[in-house]
């Protein structure tokens, strides 16, 4: 059966020749002997027979190339190799997608995360800590770092550019400055109220030398075309609205709308979100509390 399936061309030949060439030929002779001889009734009857046998023939030639081509159909099947399916690919095992905590370092008694000096409730700096302009000074509204001072001198001269007037009241404050001012407000308001507003020495940012008040320290900053303005683009330098409207939970103060500070441009845009503040606490997920 194997070398009858594989020789389909000698196999289509050998049917032509039985179903068409074969019964022709018969055919042909039946006519010709029809032609020939004489006796009409005997040529007919010859003819006839010729015919018969070459039709026969021919369905014999249908019939069975039928038979052999399902059979070879079958045969091949069989033979032809069974194509395995390919196997599912397993999906490459991927890390475990857990957010990567920020990282709190400790260095020489400041904290820093992902680089961003961090300092609140929870989290102090150094008693004589001071940026390294500061001189001797406890006060000084120009003694910043070098690039908040010029974050904020870019950002008075583009408002200045406007029609607007910005300048800083309170810049650099040292530790024993800040411990004097929230004596004080402990003195006027009680510990509880004076915690809403003002931080215990140690623990304000106005120590780092990266941050500043703006123009008149009251909530009536806010209302004004300065601090409206101050809001919506102080992202733009770099600077951050430190203690936003309605985060007080989280940053541990109370609404300031003229107290900023230096992060650089990419934290600055990101924590603007759309003009929907995050807070550092937020962003870097800490707590602002006294212990
Ligand atoms: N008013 C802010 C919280 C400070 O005292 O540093
Ligand atoms: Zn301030």
């Amino acid at each position: 059966m194997e070398s009858i399936c594989k020789n389909e061309e000698l196999l289509k030949y050998f049917f032509i020749a039985v179903k068409y060439i074969i019964p022709a030929i018969l055919i042909v002779i039946g006519f010709i002997k029809l032609v020939m001889v004489t006796n009409t009734k005997k040529a007919i009857k010859r003819f006839l027979i010729f015919g018969i046998i070459g039709l026969i023939i021919c369905l014999l030639g249908f019939y069975s190339e039928k038979q052999i081509k399902n059979k070879c159909e079958t045969y091949n099947k069989v033979e032809e190799p069974i194509e395995e399916p390919l196997p599912e690919p397993t999906p490459e095992p991927t890390e475990p997608s857990v957010k990567e905590e920020n990282k709190i370092e400790t260095i020489n008694g400041i904290t820093y995360v992902d680089g961003i000096m961090i300092v609140n409730k929870t989290y102090a700096l150094p008693t004589e800590y001071r940026p390294s302009n500061s001189g001797d000074y406890n006060f000084c509204t120009t003694c910043l770092t070098e690039e908040t001072l010029n974050a904020f001198n870019q950002m008075q001269a583009d408002a200045q550019a406007l029609g607007l007037n910005l300048y800083i009241s309170s810049g650099f404050r040292s530790y024993s400055y800040q411990e004097n001012l929230y004596n004080n407000y402990v003195l006027q308001d009680g510990k509880e109220e004076a915690d809403t507003y003002s931080a215990r020495p140690g623990h304000s940012e106005h120590q780092t030398g990266l941050a500043f008040d703006l123009n008149t320290i009251d909530d009536s900053f806010a209302y004004t075309e300065e601090g409206k303005w101050v809001k919506d683009n102080c992202y733009k330098y770099g600077l951050i609205l430190r203690y936003p409207k309605g985060k007080e939970d989280k940053t541990g103060y109370q609404y300031e709308s003229w107290h900023l500070r230096y992060v650089g441009n990419e934290l600055a845009q990101k924590l603007y979100n759309d003009g929907e503040w995050i807070t550092l606490e937020e962003n870097f997920n800490l707590t602002s509390v006294y212990e």
